[in-house]
């Protein structure tokens, strides 16, 4: 991979970062792409700026994301065997062990999301070879939840963004969602089943990530973010705006269609205003409309928006405005931010794909969402690193191969500039699929990135009649949804079969098979088409001779899987095709699992034009030099340290958009040749220590220039953050690049030493090194590096403040790298409860003239004679002074099992009694309702409280019931 040369590049206001024995002056402002520290692969060196605020459509979300408890395994409650249990089993609020309210989670680890437990599990050369030979296995997620009593008759939402991979979800222990795929949000309609006040809510997941839905590293848990929403009981449905600008004959429009729903008691009139605001924050134009909606109805509304000449949306200049919609009815107001952007997209048969009536050849990257060190709970910032990892390659479009990303990947891919073909995950129009394809629509038809819809990656059944009855029925629910965006399907063969699903999809998308492009476009002359995957070529970062006993690849491009080609041919014959409307190479980045063509102990791909870390490959100077139109490139492959070697030839590839290119070795010239901008540029130079640059001419006057010197020895260590100041919001993420530099501060691309580290003022949340082969941890503070290279993600805490980072390694000097971290507003996140036990329920006996044997109890197969009712709950009062008794089973916490407790009653109103096991432990001699704790011995099963009413008096346990341990 080339480097270029400091000199050339270091502009602009420099500052200075602490880096303890190489005290280098760094760029704080936005880098160059190709900036780079004395060798550092280019890309890396710091950029200026804050990572980017995503919108908030939904202001009344708040993220549920801290405060959950987990389990690894599962947890199986015994099948109940009386009566009694197997009639309760059967009854709402009643789910039975980790599931239950009152379940002991009391030694589950805490933990924030996004969590992906399968990224800490260790590498297991029996588990499944595609999920990256890491078991995942199934999983337990609790967290408690207070609701204010303000919150009463208000919508209350809850969205998963992804679990992976099926779940089951409970509320208060009834079951409020089943879901079976890793891909898609989850929203959940809490309003029924929510409790107020100290009367808390548990909310119960099973994962269960032994089921798969891909062939490559899924991962486990809640790696997505959670949200909750409070909304006006007349409300906007989530993704219950549709508003996708259209261009008109005079002018555009933005027709606003919106769905309205209702939890109120009565029938309720909304005013629905729709406003659309441009980016610099004015409103430029407003309609109303009013709806009628039903109690537990839902009502639309549609309004047009309309705007003479907006700013186009582009690749190159992505400007964005947004919808703002709000309804107004009896009881509150709801309202939506959707960012849009004015675009219109096409594709031609002959001619490709247009964007604003231009054509644009779509440069796209295939990515799967997992990343070193994190698996697939990547933070947004470092999903916005990644883009623009992609971006300084040069990629212009991505598929999100094969599912849906998060949420926030559509807004950057809006805000970044990409253009986006959205996937959906199983291939199958039965009712629970068809739901999540038109969940992927719903929720993704208003970002301006998204172009294409995807229905499939390559199936079997393509081309067959029942394929194409799938698809056409998958094609019609997308279209229904969505009137804008066309159709495709990744097909892998089956192009001329009687009957294939090219014939029922807009566009025609080819996985490989590039020896059919012309074939099919001579038999389907109207038929648009695109690469959706191709290339799957191999190579391991920063290794230039392939060793397959070692499980190695080279990185000069002459690796690739049989069905794909090299990075070079693959680029073209798409680029030498106009009607072929782009191509996705398989894959950006490297990802966890599908090892292919190696199996264990290989446990990660090597596909990507970067590696797992980000890190480039030759592919990275490659693609830039096909891709980069703006800027002149140029970059050269391999490094120039090989000792040993000298006198030896040593085959260089370098890649250039320029006219020229000129190879110099120690400054002297040994080579000039003109630039084949998709094959790149051979030459053989014998090796020689020293300096090997590439320079690139244009008009005979030099535009770029790669180098790499020969490195001697390392002698310290150096860390380079990836941005050079953090958000101390407690979510920010910064890349650190670890490497090795020789006595004159040079890169050793050849160390592959361990190193250690420490980190204060943010969390360590994963490391890597970009090795497929590597069995460390991504957890550990420790790395070895990789062909030169080692990453470490940290994650700021909440405030203003200092990330200092030093890290060492045998024999080097150390680094000490400090990034200051700005004061920023944290997302709103919904507080932690402090969870622990409570009893929420009893049965309570009918009321009695004179005081009952405290013994008393229904019979096991009695579920009639005795109510069940809450704690909090008040018994109404009868006419003459009365007795009750109220029976409960004490939640078992171990400790409180081990040495006794307390149980700390909120409330009881009336005189009572309280026995545990039989044993009377306390008396409450005030009628009056009042806190009552009382001690419970070691072992206590039951509770049970007898209660003195007066008459026409409410009595009972009118307040909650915690179980403490003592002290
Ligand atoms: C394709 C498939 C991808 C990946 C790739 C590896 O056939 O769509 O998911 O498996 O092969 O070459």
């Amino acid at each position: 991979m080339g480097t270029i040369d400091r000199r050339t590049l270091l502009g602009g206001t420099a500052g200075t970062l602490a880096v303890v024995g190489l005290p280098l002056p760094l760029p704080l402002h936005a880098a160059p792409r190709g900036a780079g520290l004395r060798g550092l692969p280019h890309g890396l060196a710091p950029r200026g700026g804050v990572p980017a605020r995503l919108p908030v459509v939904d202001p009344s979300c708040a993220l549920l994301n801290r405060g959950w408890l987990f389990h690894e395994g599962d947890i199986v409650p015994p099948a109940p065997l009386t009566h009694d249990a197997t009639y309760l089993n059967a009854k709402a609020g009643n789910a039975r062990g980790a599931a239950a309210m009152d379940h002991d989670d009391s030694d589950w680890a805490s933990v924030t999301l996004p969590h992906d437990w399968a990224s800490a599990q260790p590498f297991v050369e029996s588990a499944n070879v595609s999920q990256g030979y890491r078991p995942r296995g199934i999983g337990w997620y609790r967290r408690t939840l207070r609701l204010d009593p303000a919150d009463r008759g208000k919508r209350l939402e809850l969205h998963f963004g992804a679990i992976a991979t099926a779940s089951t979800i409970w509320v208060n222990g009834s079951v409020v969602a089943r879901n079976f795929s890793g891909y898609n949000a989850i929203t959940i309609d809490l309003t029924p089943f929510a409790r107020f006040g100290d009367e808390l809510n548990v909310i119960a997941v099973r994962v269960d990530a032994t089921q798969m839905e891909g062939w490559w590293y899924e991962g486990a848990g809640l790696y997505r973010d959670v949200w909750l929403a409070k909304r006006s009981a007349v409300s906007i449905a989530t993704d219950g705006v549709h508003c996708d600008p259209r261009r008109g004959d005079g002018g555009w429009q933005v027709p606003v269609a919106v769905t309205l729903e209702s939890i109120a008691r009565g029938e309720a009139t909304a005013s629905v205003t729709a406003e659309l605001i441009d980016p610099a924050g004015k409103v430029i134009a407003t309609a109303t409309g009013q709806a009628r909606v039903t109690p537990l109805g839902q009502a639309s509304v549609a309004l047009t928006l309309p705007v003479a000449q907006p700013a186009l949306w582009s690749i190159e200049t992505p400007t964005l405005y947004a919808v703002r919609v709000t309804s107004e009815a009896a009881g509150g107001r709801d309202e939506r931010r959707v960012p849009v952007g004015f675009r219109t997209i096409r594709f031609d048969a002959d001619q490709g794909f247009f964007l604003n009536d231009k054509p644009v050849k779509l440069k796209g990257v295939c990515l799967h969402q997992d990343h070193a060190g994190v698996g697939v709970a990547v933070p947004d910032a470092l999903l916005e690193w990644r883009l623009q990892r992609m971006k300084d390659t040069g990629v212009n479009a991505i598929r999100c191969s094969h599912n849906a990303q998060a949420d926030a990947f559509y807004h950057l891919c809006d805000r970044m500039g990409f253009v986006v073909m959205d996937e959906n995950r199983v291939f199958n129009p039965a009712p629970e699929n068809m739901a999540q394809l038109e969940w992927l629509v719903r929720a993704h038809r208003n970002h301006p990135s998204v172009i294409l819809w995807s229905v499939f990656n390559e199936e079997p059944m393509q081309g067959t009649e029942a394929g194409v009855e799938m698809v056409r029925r998958m094609a019609a629910r997308v279209h229904a949804l969505d009137g804008s965006r066309p159709v495709t399907a990744a097909m892998n063969g089956s192009f001329y079969d009687p009957q294939n699903v090219s014939s029922v999809v807009d566009v025609m998308g080819f996985n490989y098979y590039q020896g059919d492009y012309d074939k099919f476009h001579a038999l389907n002359p109207a038929k648009p088409s695109t690469s959706s995957e191709d290339t799957s070529a191999y190579m391991t970062r920063g290794a230039y001779a392939t060793d397959k006993a070692a499980n190695v690849m080279t990185s000069m491009d002459t690796e690739a899987a049989p069905w794909g080609a090299t990075h070079r041919q693959a680029w073209a014959e798409i680029a030498k095709r106009r009607f072929v409307a782009g191509g996705f190479v398989w894959t950006g980045f490297d990802y966890h699992g599908e090892p292919t063509p190696f199996t264990w102990p290989s446990v990660a791909s090597f596909f990507g034009i970067l590696d797992l870390c980000g890190f480039a490959k030759t592919a990275y100077d490659i693609h830039r030099a096909h891709w980069i139109d703006d800027e002149a490139v140029v970059g050269i492959a391999p490094h120039w340290t090989w000792p040993g070697r000298e006198g030896q030839p040593v085959e260089l590839l370098v890649t250039s958009n320029a006219d020229r290119v000129r190879v110099v070795l120690n400054g002297r010239m040994v080579g000039e040749q003109a630039v084949d901008r998709i094959m790149g540029n051979a030459f053989t130079v014998p090796y020689a220590p020293g300096r090997i640059e590439a320079v690139a001419l244009r008009g005979g006057r030099e535009v770029a220039r790669a180098v790499h010197e020969t490195a001697g020895p390392a002698v310290a260590l150096r860390l380079t953050p990836a941005r050079a100041t953090m958000l101390g919001d407690g979510e920010d993420v910064v890349a650190v690049t670890i490497d090795a530099v020789d006595a004159q501060g040079r890169h050793v691309p050849t160390e592959n030493r361990a190193t250690r580290f420490t980190v204060e003022g943010a969390t360590l949340i994963g490391v890597g090194n970009g090795n497929p082969n590597s069995h460390e941890s991504e957890k550990a503070p420790a790395r070895a590096l990789f062909n030169g290279l080692a990453q470490m993600l940290v994650q700021a805490e909440v405030g203003r403040g200092t990330v200092t980072i030093v890290t060492q390694a045998e024999g080097l000097r150390a680094a000490r790298l400090t990034i200051p971290r700005i004061a920023a507003e944290p997302r709103a996140q919904v507080a932690a409860t402090p969870g622990g036990a409570f009893i929420a329920g009893w049965r309570r006996s009918p009321a009695f003239a004179a005081s009952p044997d405290p013994a008393l109890a229904p019979s096991a197969d009695d579920n009639n004679s005795w109510a069940f009712t809450r704690s909090g709950t008040p018994t109404p009062p009868e006419p003459a002074r009365s007795f009750r008794l109220y029976r409960a089973a004490i939640p078992v916490r171990r400790r409180v099992m081990a040495e006794g407790g307390v149980l700390a009653f909120a409330a009881i109103a009336g005189l009572a009694k309280i026995y545990a096991d039989g044993r009377l432990v306390a008396t409450k001699t005030e009628a009056a309702p009042g806190p009552v704790n009382v001690a419970i011995p070691a072992g206590a099963k039951t509770v049970a409280v007898l209660v003195e009413a007066a008459a026409n008096q409410p009595s009972g346990i009118t307040g909650v019931v915690r179980v403490l341990t003592k002290g």
